[in-house]
């Protein structure tokens, strides 16, 4: 029998899963080098980043770092801390700032109905402030779920929302039909959780065709399109569709990217003449967020690995 080692990638996804790993990363990690990725512990020390980044002609996107919540108990907590952070936020009239909630943060867990209420208090607290709140897709158990509330808060008017289609996914295509369908402002990603070959598409060449049909989808529909990669050939790619489309001509498009990864390219992009937005997660519970980098670059661990040393 041959025993194949595992993808780096997969080992990282796997460990970020781990109680202990996460007990140990959660007490060291800050030090190890999490800060790189996430703007800080206090939602002031984000605002501080927001503005650094709007001075240098960056759109932003914040989250509050947190998921899969186990109590219903909890998941009303977060869900007021984010009404709280929401109110604050809109405070900041200079900024082009939205945010990003994930569902299993607000009950998703617990029950889909509860997670819908709680969903609705954010998204009117958002409507006050003049705010724009995207759902996150998270591991392919909750993405019925989530374009089934996402669709719910569009029907009730909530249209202050978005969502997101992971271009691993082998549904995808069918996923995006039916949101362009719809008008839906939709991010595309890759896809960064850890799936099964029966679910999700294994190979990166595979996944990166898959993340160019689905722009090119997205942006010959009539809604709005976040293109949201580090990827060069993507962004290349995107720039191709781009050039001379509609959605380009009425605005309807960004490229995202996220807090501490490849500066320049966020940088090189808005020379470029393109609206780009950086999401900057903020909170204490950083540990899964930063596995998912790390994850995404193994590279980075030597970057974990000096910081160790230097210290
Ligand atoms: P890829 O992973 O192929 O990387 C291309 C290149 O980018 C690398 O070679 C490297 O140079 C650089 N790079 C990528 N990641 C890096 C990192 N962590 N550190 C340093 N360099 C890095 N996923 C999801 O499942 N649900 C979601 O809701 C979201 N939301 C989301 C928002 C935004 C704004 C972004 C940019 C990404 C997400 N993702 C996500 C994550 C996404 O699915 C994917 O895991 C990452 O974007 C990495 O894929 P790339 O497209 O960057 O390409």
């Amino acid at each position: 029998m041959r025993i194949t080692a595992p993808k780096p990638r997969d080992a990282i996804l796997f460990l970020t899963q781990n109680p202990r790993m996460a007990k140990i990363g959660t007490r060291y990690g800050m030090r190890l080098g999490a800060g790189r990725f996430v703007a800080g512990v206090t939602l002031e020390d984000c605002i501080a980043e927001l503005h650094a980044l709007a001075a240098r002609g960056l759109r932003t996107y914040t989250i509050m770092l947190g998921e899969s919540v186990a109590s219903a108990a909890e998941a009303e907590r977060v869900t007021a801390a984010y009404v709280d952070v929401i109110d604050r936020l809109g405070a900041e009239a200079s900024l082009d700032n939205t945010m990003s909630i994930k569902l299993t943060h607000i009950g998703l867990l617990s029950d889909r109905e509860l997670a819908y209420d709680n969903a609705v208090r954010v998204l009117e607290a958002a409507r006050r402030a003049g705010m724009f709140v995207r759902l996150d897709m998270e591991d392919s158990r909750h993405v019925d779920a989530t374009l089934d509330i996402h669709g719910r808060l569009l029907a009730d008017g909530l249209t202050n929302t978005g969502v997101v289609v992971q271009a691993y996914l082998h549904r995808a295509p069918e996923l995006l039909a039916a949101l362009t369908e719809m008008r839906a402002n939709v991010r595309i990603v890759k896809g960064a959780y850890l799936e099964p070959a029966s679910v999700a598409l294994p190979r990166k060449e595979d996944v990166d065709r898959a993340y160019c049909r689905l722009v090119d989808a997205a942006l010959a529909g009539e809604g709005f399109t976040a293109i949201a990669t580090h990827d060069d050939a993507m962004i290349a790619h995107a720039e191709r569709t781009l050039a001379g489309s509609r959605a380009a001509a009425e605005g309807r498009y960004e490229f995202q990217l996220l807090y501490g990864v490849r500066p320049q390219l966020q940088q090189a992009l808005v020379e470029r003449g393109h609206p780009v937005r950086v999401c900057v997660p903020f909170g204490s519970d950083w540990y899964v967020y930063f596995g998912r980098r790390l994850a995404e670059r193994p590279a980075n661990l030597w970057f974990v690995v000096r910081s160790m040393v230097r210290r």
